[in-house]
């Protein structure tokens, strides 16, 4: 069935069993949504497995209760008596609803709006816990959806920007276009995107609008020209050879040079269908051997420093 447009998605994953919800869950049946539990309920850990057995992830909540939901999520990263690893699992899950619903909702504004809470989430967590970034590597999923995907270029990213001197604004700026930064796929049909081995030439021409996409997208909605570039120049590089302007490396938006390196690096140790993940170690050397005049060299000196220091 479709996204219902009154209640978002979370996952199932983003709450904390044995402890009282604050808000009221739903879960769809025949087409309609039926009330699951209410606010002071508990979700168990048995409810939970119950759930895990007909391979259910998610769950839904009323529009509502987004703030309240937004709070819940707030309290348990900002929780003195959760370990570090049970708060990363609570942070990615919670935003990977999000991005779910950024790809497939129909509407994209709310989401949309949604990127800065995400962002500002994810910096909080990596202030204030010095492990979080390997925490959040280590839970990088490899399965090739768009909104794993996503997330994981965000994350990659701020560790990159992190480590040339990024911070405050400009460093959650950064990290909302690294998430935004294949919205344009909302365009590009789920046959091509999740196609089970490589492209034909109307395929990859197809796939090839996305940064075009995704910049219609981010027009309509007030975001920065850094976001909007982070969007439609990832996919640019600097051989000047890259879509869709064929820019060259100086005329690369800072930003989008960051993504477009943590974005291959995702894609190369990412499991599709038809090819092996490649595993890190051999990822970064495959780009610093054969892919290196690509991308701009400090940066890529910056990824190895951010993702294999950890
Ligand atoms: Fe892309
Ligand atoms: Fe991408």
């Amino acid at each position: 069935m479709s996204l219902p447009t009154d209640f978002f998605k979370i996952r199932l994953n983003s709450i904390h069993p044995d402890e009282p919800v604050t808000f009221d869950v739903y879960i769809p049946l025949q087409s309609r949504m039926v009330h699951y539990l209410r606010a002071g309920d508990q979700l168990t850990a048995e409810k939970i497995a119950s759930f895990e057995r007909k391979f259910v992830t998610s769950v839904y909540v009323h529009n509502s209760q987004r703030q309240v939901y937004r709070d819940y999520v707030y309290d348990r990263m900002n929780s003195s008596s959760l370990p570090v690893a049970e708060k990363a699992v609570i942070l990615r899950e919670s935003s990977m609803a999000m991005l779910e619903e950024l790809f497939e909702s129909p509407e994209v504004g709310p989401s949309l709006k949604e990127a800065g809470n995400v962002i500002n989430n994810f910096l909080s967590f990596m202030d204030q816990e010095p492990e979080a970034m390997g925490h959040l590597i280590s839970l990088s999923g490899h399965d090739f959806y768009t909104y794993n995907h996503s997330l994981d270029v965000c994350i990659y990213s701020i560790g990159v920007a992190q480590a040339v001197g990024y911070e405050g604004a400009e460093l959650k700026e950064l990290g909302e276009g690294a998430l935004l930064h294949d919205i344009g796929k909302r365009h590009v049909s789920v046959d091509i995107i999740c196609k089970d081995g490589p492209l034909d030439d109307l395929e990859w021409a197809q796939m090839q609008k996305h940064p075009e996409f995704g910049l219609v997208i981010l027009d309509e909605h007030e975001v920065s020209e850094a976001i909007k570039a982070c969007c439609f120049e990832h996919h640019e590089n600097f051989l000047g050879n890259g879509y869709p302007q064929q820019l060259d490396g100086p005329e690369i938006h800072p930003m989008a040079r960051i993504v477009a390196l943590t974005d291959t690096y995702d894609a190369l140790t990412t499991k599709r269908s038809y090819n092996k993940p490649m595993a890190p170690k051999d990822a970064l050397l495959f780009m610093k051997e054969k892919l290196s005049t690509r991308y701009d060299k400090d940066l890529l000196e910056a990824m190895q420093q951010a993702l294999f220091r950890l």
